[in-house]
């Protein structure tokens, strides 16, 4: 079953028509990973979307400004609240390295909504020189946006540029920049105008299925303390329930979200 799995993934990624250098990072590979283990994991997963939905849409209704949204790392639209977007801007602008079909289809339904292929690190096309790149993180739009929602990417935005790079710089030095390019997103949030919601998984757990006692943590903002956040909530994420990642160890995240208040992280 698992083999039949992994032979869909590689056809998916032989024929759908998303540009090579994306490709090659892994990106496409990550998005379609993602798009089977939503579906494996649709039960798992129902009370972290509703959750990361509500919060979205209880930040726009603060928002005064009826004319764009913009949603960063929208992804396959999962966590994104996208008919209530539509329905109350006058323009939705979804931005993602590169959108899936399913995604498409569902933006093709609202008149008024807009995918923009975009690196929110703005590293992704200079990873070859000797030097690492400097995050160019503003997000597009973000100036004019009545109500910006960064929907689940913040933990992702460094991993692709990482991978690329590992190897080629200390270890230390990569974890860094990487640190920078999450930190780079947050200052980015800040300095875009309206209201700005935040949803984001910040530590990782795998814990043993049957007790729950924790195997091991991760820091998925690489060190980086969590950001400060209006109206804060705070849940776990099953992300892959035993046997989807380990046969008898669950993989969890705490996610937080809120809105993005002026000041640096905490
Ligand atoms: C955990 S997924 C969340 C997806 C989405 N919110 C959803 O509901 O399906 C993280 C998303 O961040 C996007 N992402 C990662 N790095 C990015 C970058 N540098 N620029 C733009 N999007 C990025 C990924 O392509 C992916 O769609």
């Amino acid at each position: 079953m698992r083999a039949v799995a992994v032979i869909l993934e590689a056809l998916q990624h032989l024929i759908l028509p998303c540009p090579r250098p994306l490709k090659r990072l892994g990106v496409l590979h990550g998005l379609i990973a993602l798009q089977n283990r939503a579906r494996r994991c649709a039960r798992a997963w129902a009370p972290h979307l509703a959750a990361a939905r509500s919060i979205a849409v209880a930040g726009m209704e603060g928002v005064s400004g009826r004319e764009l949204a913009v949603v960063c790392g929208s992804g396959l639209l999962h966590d994104v609240p996208l008919a209530e977007l539509a329905a109350r801007f006058e323009r939705v602008v979804l931005i993602d390295l590169f959108h899936m079909p399913a995604a498409r289809r569902a933006a093709r339904r609202f008149p008024n909504v807009e995918m923009l292929a975009h690196d929110l690190s703005g590293v992704l096309e200079g990873l070859t020189g000797v030097d690492l790149p400097e995050p160019k993180a503003a997000i597009p739009f973000g100036g004019q946006a009545d109500f910006v929602l960064s929907a689940n990417c913040l933990s992702q935005i460094p991993l692709a540029a990482m991978d690329a790079v590992a190897g080629r710089f200390p270890e230390d030095v990569v974890e860094e920049w990487g640190r920078r390019l999450i930190a780079a997103h947050l200052d980015a949030l800040r300095a875009c105008s309206g209201v700005k919601v935040l949803v984001t998984d910040v530590e990782q757990q795998q814990v043993v299925a049957a007790t729950e006692a924790v195997e091991d943590t991760a820091d998925l903002l690489l060190g980086l303390p969590e950001p400060l956040l209006a109206d804060r909530q705070e849940w776990w994420w099953d992300l892959a329930p035993a046997p989807e990642a380990f046969r008898t160890s669950s993989l969890r995240h705490r996610v937080v979200a809120g809105r993005v208040v002026a000041g640096r992280v905490v």
